[in-house]
């Protein structure tokens, strides 16, 4: 049991409340972080002279010898510490002995900590945006090449009106490339610096607060010490974004989980994506898809936990922020891996463009243009409806297409069909009418490819300056 406080005690910790009370085997992950920070502390402690030169070199060499250690696995984490921060700074002592206790001057675990989380999550923010970044280049590539692969497209799950592949796809597209968006945003609002806040209400040293922020590719400082050791909020909003994200993969996975399946056979897994059956020898499942939709509970599940448990706290840090992390940790995790292999998933798929074409043809989804051409022939809509009504149960009494009956047995529901009908109702001229901006038609589904294109090439979460 190694603690930073043992002065104003007269007795030992208890060892169960040592262990609930330590934090050590969860934020071992801040390690890097942690250093990160305590380099720039040191630094910083340099530049307005409270470390000498020497001091601030032993402490900054003797730091990254500690992480190289770590990392060379020559010392492991040691878990009889309260918490990384008091394992980085005991072993930062054992290497350079007492000029190592100057380092934690003008700072409390408290500001160590909330620069650490944001260290680590604003790291985590940017993985996650490439990752979505490679996905969105991989649903580029479909939407481009799919132009004219036509199937239905649904609501209430029945089919509704022919739609391309393309452009299913690019609703997908638009929705990963605003999650990136929120991603830019939160980041814009959380790189800010909460070194310096103390444990609540600054520091009487003269430290240069600006100057550490600069260090460590921070906008600036943070700007009311107490909030600096008691906001969480950048970490709401990432769960939050994590959240959308994992429902958004997971409304997509319904649908690859969907098209897989023997009655919709749109597509077809690839092998190294699938999973069989112990029992059912032609089995190929889609687990993959189905995990990334059974995951998002978790994410939404961090979420709700740290909400839950910030909602009541006073000012300043509380003990219950300590909470912020396993849950915060394995979301990000979980995500992140979601993405990675959902993204390889939708890379192998292979669409069964027949299938989908023949789909739409069978489920009407040209009833709409067939009364609309009534409508060109000067019948009011109203009635054109109630034609291609009949004409729809007519041949669903047959087992038959709109686009299988012959003009003579269309003209006996109105003599304004003529042979120009079956030109109107073809899937392709059908996608091909709806022209309006964000419908599948080829011009807008052309200039949304241009704009998606465009948009891969220059959008960056962080411009270069
Ligand atoms: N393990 C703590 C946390 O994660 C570090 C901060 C400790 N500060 C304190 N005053 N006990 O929040």
């Amino acid at each position: 049991m190694a603690t930073l406080w043992g002065g104003r005690f007269t007795k030992e910790t208890d060892q169960k409340v040592f262990e609930f009370n330590a934090s050590i085997g969860f934020d071992k992950r801040l390690f890097e972080a942690d250093v990160t920070g305590s380099v720039a502390h040191a630094n910083m402690l340099c530049k307005v002279g409270i470390l000498t030169k020497e001091e601030a070199t032993a402490i900054i060499d003797g730091l990254m010898s500690v992480r190289d250690d770590v990392i060379d696995g020559k010392l492991s984490i040691d878990e009889s510490f309260e918490d990384i921060h008091s394992f980085n700074e005991a072993k930062l002592i054992e290497k350079i002995g007492d000029t190592g206790k100057k380092l934690h001057t003008g700072r409390s675990r408290n500001d160590q900590v909330a620069l650490d989380m944001r260290l680590f999550t604003r790291v985590q923010i940017l993985y996650t945006d490439e990752a979505l970044k490679v996905l969105l280049s991989v649903l580029f590539d479909q939407i481009r090449d799919n132009t004219d692969t036509y199937m239905p497209g649904f609501t209430h799950l029945q089919k509704a009106q022919p739609v391309t592949l393309s452009h299913h796809l690019s609703a997908y597209f638009e929705m990963f490339r605003r999650d990136r968006s929120r991603l830019k945003d939160l980041f814009e609002r959380m790189n800010f610096c909460p070194l310096g806040a103390g444990a609540l209400a600054g520091t009487t040293y003269p430290l240069d607060r600006e100057y550490s922020a600069g260090l460590m590719g921070f906008y600036g400082p943070t700007g009311n010490s107490m909030d600096s050791v008691s906001d969480r909020d950048y970490l709401i909003e990432f769960l939050s974004a994590l959240s959308i994200i994992a429902m958004h993969l997971s409304r997509f996975s319904e649908e690859i989980i969907l098209w897989n399946s023997n009655e919709y056979g749109f597509i077809e897994l690839d092998d190294a994506y699938s999973t069989g059956s112990s029992i059912m020898p032609q089995k190929k499942n889609p687990d993959i898809a189905e995990l990334v939709r059974g995951k998002t509970g978790r994410v939404y599940g961090a979420l709700m936990a740290l909400l839950t448990t910030m909602k009541g706290l006073p000012l300043a840090y509380n003990k219950d922020m300590q909470e912020d992390k396993e849950f915060s940790f394995d979301a990000m995790d979980t995500v992140l891996n979601c993405i990675e292999l959902f993204t390889g998933m939708l890379s192998t798929v292979k669409y069964n463009k027949d299938v989908m074409a023949r789909s739409a043809v069978k489920g009407f989804t040209n009833a709409t243009d067939a009364a609309d051409y009534l409508v060109k022939k000067g019948m009011p809509f109203r009635d054109a409806h109630g034609v291609i009504g009949s004409l729809v149960l007519h041949c669903l009494d047959k087992g038959i297409a709109i686009d299988d009956m012959k003009l003579s047995e269309l003209k006996t529901f109105s003599d304004l069909f003529e042979d120009d009908i079956y030109d109107a109702i073809s899937l392709k001229t059908c996608v091909e009418r709806r022209e309006t901006i964000g419908a599948p038609g080829s011009k807008p589904m052309e200039a949304a490819i241009e704009n998606y294109r465009k948009y891969l090439e220059e959008y960056v979460i962080v411009p270069d300056n």
